[in-house]
């Protein structure tokens, strides 16, 4: 079994979306996958349409705290595909664990002693480096980096790495950065490129040495900005069946292969494949659109045979009646100085610093975080993000309040 962590601490870097989508590719592929919802704000469970608090609904809190099994939280929600379901107590998981011994390591206690099968345990992490995620990290084989290509994240991956690094050295000798994956990348900008380069760089420079990320790679497969990602979660769909043929699938889908170790099909971009499929070879003028083109992607060799999802009748909208207000980003979140103030924020619910280390015996005090991880920016990066006017970095919330989700067309007759 394969534990991956998707961590962050930075929020809307794409870590749930990730996970979501990731996982329904991992399970289409013929894969056992299981989620777990580490975020107080269980925008994965909701994602997946279960209620966090509903009836018949064991959470990851009560399996943290109350002493539920982790298979009694095991909730399926597709072939192949479970959850532990999150929920808005894990704010107050993170606090009420700091005066239990060894509680860095209770999930992975609770996982290890279920009798399960999952080829996959993908862990959706909060965005902060407090408790929960020290779990996360404990239990975990791997980490997964999403991030978007721009400097300010750059910089937030030293302090990530930094955490990694200490949980390898006092808890989890296994464990390894198994990449970064850019989300929400867009290939005609300029910085998107050089980040990437940066990042590459300061992988390089790791090969070889005792570090946890010194075999990590920057995933081909780059996800792409694709509105259908950011719609499907108000309809409680992943990518995958909410819209099979978007950039948003092929590109989990492609994450996926490389997640397995497979190779990936090279992304064809819309407009190439308009103009293949636009040369003259047999244009019968009324042939149906989705076999006609169907051999232009399956030219590519490892591309897997479209699931036959044929778009559901009216999808409805996932409205939970109860839904935690996202919280602000909690614990040690460096301020990120293009953010703009929510409105009115809730204020944050975990300690402010990352969470301390216990000694191991023989040492007299638990060791802090200390920067040690130092990532380095190149002028060009540099001048480049300054140059780029600040994102209006307002999270479109998750259409799952009482708001109405934009409606699905309803197919035509
Ligand atoms: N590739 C993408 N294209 C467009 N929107 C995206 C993409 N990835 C994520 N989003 C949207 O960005 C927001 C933040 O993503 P999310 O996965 O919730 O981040 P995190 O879990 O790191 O906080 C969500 O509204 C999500 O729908
Ligand atoms: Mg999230």
């Amino acid at each position: 079994m394969r534990v991956i962590a998707l961590m962050n601490q930075k929020g809307g870097v794409g870590k749930t979306t990730t996970t979501v989508n990731l996982g329904a590719a991992l399970a289409e592929a013929g894969k056992k996958v299981c989620m777990i919802d580490l975020d107080p704000q269980a925008h994965l469970t909701i994602n997946y349409g279960v209620e966090p608090d509903g009836e018949n609904v064991v959470n990851l809190y009560q399996v943290l705290i109350d002493g539920k099994s982790f298979l009694e939280a095991v909730q399926e929600v597709g072939k192949n595909l479970a959850i532990v379901p999150g929920s808005i107590d894990l704010a107050a998981a993170e606090i009420e664990l700091v005066t239990v011994v060894g509680r860095e390591k209770i999930l992975k206690e609770k996982v290890e002693a279920a009798q399960h099968d999952f080829d996959f345990l993908l862990l959706d992490c909060p965005p902060s480096l407090g408790l929960l995620t020290i779990n996360a990290l404990s239990l975990a084989s791997e980490v997964i980096i999403p991030m978007q290509p721009h400097f300010l994240a750059l910089q937030g991956v030293a302090k990530l790495l930094e955490t990694v690094q200490l949980v390898s050295k006092r808890i989890n000798s296994s464990l390894k950065v198994g990449g970064i994956v850019l989300t929400m990348f867009d290939s005609q900008t300029k910085l998107s490129s050089e980040v990437v380069a940066e990042l590459q760089k300061f992988i390089e420079e790791a090969r070889g040495k005792p570090l946890p990320w010194a075999d990590a790679r920057i995933f081909q497969s780059k996800i792409r900005r694709n509105i259908k990602l950011a719609e499907s979660p108000s309809f409680g769909q992943t990518i995958l069946t909410y819209d099979s043929q978007s950039h948003g699938a092929a590109d989990y889908r492609s994450l996926a292969r490389e997640v397995m170790g497979e190779p990936i099909a090279p992304v064809v971009a819309p407009t190439a494949a308009a103009a293949i499929a636009a040369v003259p070879t047999v244009t019968p003028a009324k042939v149906p659109a989705p076999t006609k083109a169907a051999p232009v992607i399956a030219a590519a060799p490892t591309a897997p045979k479209p699931a036959a999802a044929p778009k559901p009748a009216a999808p409805k909208p996932v409205v939970p009646p109860k839904v935690p207000a996202p919280t602000a980003p909690t614990a040690a979140l460096a301020p990120v100085p293009t953010a703009k103030p929510m409105a009115k924020p809730i204020a944050p619910v975990a300690s402010p610093k990352p969470f301390p280390i216990p000694p191991k015996p023989g040492e007299t005090k638990p060791i802090e975080p200390k920067p040690s991880v130092a990532v380095t920016v190149s002028p060009a990066v540099a001048a480049a993000s300054a140059a780029a006017k600040p994102a209006p970095a307002v999270k479109k919330p998750i259409a799952h309040s009482a708001a109405p989700a934009p409606q699905p067309v309803a197919p035509t007759p």
